[in-house]
């Protein structure tokens, strides 16, 4: 009785998985650049630019990479999840509609982040492995953010 159960259980289980290949999550895919992108707002030098798409765009932008594996649900499921998600605290793609004071601590908290590696977000780096920052990105990254961060001056009605 126990093993038809399982039997049973198992079957069903297969039957979701064969199931929800047929979700599609729509694709964040835009390939042109943005006009409201980082790069045309603020200084980004292009070894920057570099680190930024490589490491942070997947999720951070308008568009994503998606690797072949991501075709297969729940994985493609979970990278959306994760691009909604990060796209909504932070999207270079959009940096230059964000008001002064929001970009200021938009870079404040990506020295913050990176600094701490919280950032690129180590489930995505164990798959990802080009992502991965190493030292001296990390570096780079933080003292950039740093520099940036200081340039804005916020306009004193927004204070
Ligand atoms: C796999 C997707 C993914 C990647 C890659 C990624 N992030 Fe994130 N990021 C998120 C998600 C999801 C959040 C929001 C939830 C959280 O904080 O964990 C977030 C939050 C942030 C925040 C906080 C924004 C705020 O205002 O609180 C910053 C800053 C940030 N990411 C910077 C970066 C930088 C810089 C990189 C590249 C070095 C990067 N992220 C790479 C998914 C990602």
């Amino acid at each position: 009785m126990k093993n038809i159960n399982m039997k049973k259980i198992g079957i069903a289980l297969f039957a979701i998985l064969v199931l929800i290949q047929f979700i599609r999550p729509e694709r964040n895919g835009s390939w042109e650049k943005s006009e409201n992108d980082i790069s045309l707002a603020i200084n980004v030098p292009s070894d920057v630019y570099q680190i930024l798409q490589t490491s942070c765009y997947d999720c951070h932008s308008n568009h994503t990479t998606y690797p072949w594996y991501t075709n297969i649900q729940p994985i493609g499921l979970w990278m959306q999840h994760h691009v909604d998600e990060g796209k909504e605290e932070l999207n270079f793609s959009e940096f230059k509609t964000y008001k002064p004071k929001r970009q200021k601590h938009k870079l404040e908290e990506i020295a913050e982040q990176v600094n701490e590696y919280e950032m690129p977000l180590s489930s995505y780096t164990l798959i990802h492995k080009n992502a991965v920052l190493t030292p001296e990105q990390n570096v780079a990254l933080v003292s950039w953010a740093k520099q940036e961060f200081d340039k804005i001056v916020i306009p004193v009605e927004a204070k």
